[in-house]
This record gives C-alpha cells, sequence and structure tokens, in this order.
C-alpha cells in the first residue's frame, strides 16, 4: 500500500507548526507535507528536530498563487488537506483587511479547487469560533455549531467568508469536508503578538503590558496540543460535511490571565498598562464542544495546568522569541500600540 501524503497548510505558524510536530512523531507510516508561504508568522527554525525525519518534507508557496497550487497537487497528489494557512491576528485586520480577503477567502478558494482536481479523501479546514460573533457575559451561552455566523473583525469575516466556500463546496461537488471551529489557542511557538506570549515575553523583561480597554473580555483557552489532537481525530473520524466546535471551558478574562502570568513570573502589577480599547472588541467568547466529545475527545491540559507549561515553555527557549521580537516585530509593536494610546 502507498503511503499516504497529508498537506499542512501553514505548518510554519504556530498552530500549524504544533501540528506538523504532533503528526511527524505520532503517524511515521504518513508523509507531513509542510507548505507555507513563510509570511512574518511563518519560521522554520521550531522544525530542527522534525527536518531530519523521512516523513517530513517543506514546500514554500502562497496558497494563493492558483497555478502553482495546482501543478503541486497534480504532482504530489495529496490524500488529505488540513488547512491553517492564514492571516491570522485582529489587529492587523483592522489596520490592513485586503491581505486578509487575499489569503483567507481566495487562497482558501484556490485549495478548494485543487482538492478537487486531485479527488482528496479529505479537507479539514482550520476555522474560528470568531465567526459566531460575539457572546454577553451570560455565563450560560455558548457557540454551538448551530450559532448563526456574525463575524465582528474583517479577520473573523474572512475565515466565515472561507468557512462558506468550503460548505458549498461539499454542498455542489460533494468534497469531503470538515470544519473545525477552535476557541483561543496558546502553548509553545505562539507569536508574541498575541495576548498570552506577548505577556510573558514583555514580563520578563519587565515592560508595561497593554490590556484593551478594562481587561473584562472573556476568551476560552485551549492548549494547542488539546487543539492538535481535535484535529487528528476529525480528520480521521469527522463525518463529511460536518462542523466541529473545539474549546475545554477554560474561560478568563484579560486581566485574570495577565495577573496570573504576573504572578507566576513573581512580577509586579504595576507592570499591567491600560489601554485605548480595541475596534469592534468581542466581549466574550467560549464554545460548547458536546458534538466533539460525542466523536472521543477530552482535553488533557486545564488553564491552569497549560499555562503553567507554557510560561516554563518560553522561559526555557528565550532564544526562539527574542529573535523574533528582536527584528520587525519592533516597528510593528511602536506602530500598533501608537493606536491604541
Ligand atoms: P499563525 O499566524 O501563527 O500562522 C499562520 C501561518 O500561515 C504562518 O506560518 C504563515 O507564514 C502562513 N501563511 C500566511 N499566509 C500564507 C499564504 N498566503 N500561503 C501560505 N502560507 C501562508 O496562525 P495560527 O495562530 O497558527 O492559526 C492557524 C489557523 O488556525 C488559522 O487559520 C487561524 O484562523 C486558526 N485559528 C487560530 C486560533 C488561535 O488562537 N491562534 C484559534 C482558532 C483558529
Ligand atoms: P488576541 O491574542 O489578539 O486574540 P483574539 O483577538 O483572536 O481573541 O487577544 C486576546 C484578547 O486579549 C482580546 O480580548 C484582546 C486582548 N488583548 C489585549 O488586551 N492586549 C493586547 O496587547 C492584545 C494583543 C490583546
Amino acid at each position: 500500500m502507498s503511503r499516504k501524503k497529508i498537506l499542512v497548510t501553514g505548518g510554519a505558524g504556530f498552530i500549524g507548526g504544533n501540528f506538523v510536530q504532533y503528526m511527524v512523531d505520532k503517524y511515521p507510516q504518513y508523509d507531513i507535507y509542510n507548505m507555507d508561504l513563510l509570511t512574518y508568522a511563518g519560521d522554520l527554525t521550531k522544525h530542527k528536530y522534525i527536518e531530519t525525519k523521512d516523513n517530513y518534507f517543506f514546500i514554500k508557496a502562497d496558497i494563493a498563487d492558483r497555478e502553482t497550487i495546482l501543478e503541486l497537487f497534480k504532482k504530489e497528489q495529496f490524500d488529505y488537506v488540513v488547512h491553517f494557512a492564514a492571516e491570522s491576528h485582529v489587529d492587523r485586520s483592522i489596520t490592513d483587511p485586503g491581505i486578509f480577503v487575499q489569503t483567507n477567502v481566495l487562497g482558501t478558494q484556490v485549495l478548494l479547487d485543487s482538492s478537487r482536481a486531485v479527488e482528496v479523501t479529505k479537507f479539514v479546514h482550520v476555522s474560528t469560533d470568531e465567526v459566531y460573533g460575539e457572546l454577553d457575559f451570560d455565563p450560560d451561552t455558548f457557540f454551538t455549531e448551530e450559532t448563526p455566523l456574525q463575524p465582528n473583525s474583517p479577520y473573523s469575516a474572512s475565515k466565515a467568508s472561507s468557512d462558506l466556500l468550503v460548505r458549498a463546496y461539499h454542498e455542489t461537488y460533494g468534497l469531503p469536508v470538515n470544519i473545525t471551529r477552535c476557541s483561543n489557542n496558546y502553548g509553545p511557538y505562539h507569536f508574541p503578538e498575541k495576548l498570552i506570549p506577548l505577556t510573558i515575553s514583555r514580563v520578563l523583561n519587565d515592560q508595561k503590558v497593554p490590556v484593551y480597554g478594562d481587561g473584562k473580555n472573556i476568551r476560552d483557552w485551549l492548549h494547542v496540543i488539546d487543539h492538535c489532537a481535535a484535529i487528528d481525530l476529525v480528520l480521521h473520524e469527522g463525518v463529511n460535511g460536518e462542523v466541529y466546535n473545539v474549546g475545554g471551558h477554560n474561560e478568563k478574562t484579560n486581566l485574570e490571565v495577565v495577573k496570573t502570568i504576573i504572578k507566576t513570573l513573581d512580577k509586579s502589577k504595576e507592570l499591567i498598562e491600560f489601554v485605548k480599547d480595541r475596534l469592534g472588541h468581542d466581549k466574550r467568547y467560549a464554545i460548547d464542544p458536546t458534538k466533539l466529545e460525542g466523536l472521543g475527545w477530552q482535553p488533557t491540559y486545564t488553564f491552569e495546568t497549560g499555562i503553567a507549561q507554557t510560561i516554563q515553555w518560553y522561559l526555557d527557549n528565550k532564544e526562539w522569541w527574542e529573535q523574533i521580537i528582536s527584528g520587525d516585530y519592533q516597528n510593528y509593536f511602536e506602530k500598533q500600540y501608537s493606536i491604541n494610546k
């Protein structure tokens, strides 16, 4: 029997990167192809230890480059596609929405067409709970797979658009797809523009941590490894055409998250700086994962165990995030946070 080929798009980024490592280790019988454009968010140094493995391959390409992508699919005949590649940062989508449409919508359509052309066995589209919009602070309300899509940011609107295309390719052409919608991830190799790694890196450098608005917005945090396990399960067991929400009931206000990190690192709360709120800032996200649990998924980390592991990882891997925050990131930070003053 020939070896299965799994294409992972965006495998140089945070979640895709963790997923590539997870799959290369877990499935020596699969060939894992990491395809990534290596934008500001992509970095291959994280894959040093798998680069020498026989079942790992890297391809540099833009998912929105139709000709190249179609040619690649025809040459490699991928069996499975797990699609992470995206512009992923809400703040960047507020200042520059165009690239979000280009990559997240057009790029997804190119991948769907290419997947159709070679008749893949499964296309897993990794989406976000942010497509559902926001919840109010009533702790008994959750996003289910039936919640209507009401995206509020250019980022979530571009993801919702791509979700609808994925759905349409299933309904119209019978493409075997699944859509996963996950809550906020955290863990190793998280790019330090997002709340948790930004807070850890700044607190470790005794720098102020910008908290938007009153810090009371709520996010539902999931450790990236629990997300990887969920996608692996959906890839193998997901019913074609179905959507699966991924989340582990770990709701925290932003202020609680920042205070936990400061306390764990034994630093002063004086580092917290309240800044102007994000435009269109969603109040609360919270996932009902019942459907995925029905496939046999359970998270292994609580927020408490996961954040402790993550902080320790950032302490042990300073060279990784220091190389990132010493480059273009400084310009991004100056520009972004002058808006929030
Ligand atoms: P990330 O920004 O860390 O990584 C994105 C990767 O995609 C990078 O390696 C980048 O180089 C690559 N990429 C960007 N444009 C590309 C293009 N045109 N062609 C090929 N590669 C390109 O993102 P992430 O946090 O790892 O998120 C991965 C996916 O998961 C995204 O689709 C995101 O919407 C979704 N998601 C993220 C979260 C979260 O909390 N981070 C939660 C739910 C869903
Ligand atoms: P973020 O990590 O950008 O993820 P998302 O916007 O996809 O939820 O932000 C998480 C929460 O933290 C969100 O409510 C915005 C807030 N936040 C801050 O208060 N300060 C910051 O510097 C950042 C990046 C985010």
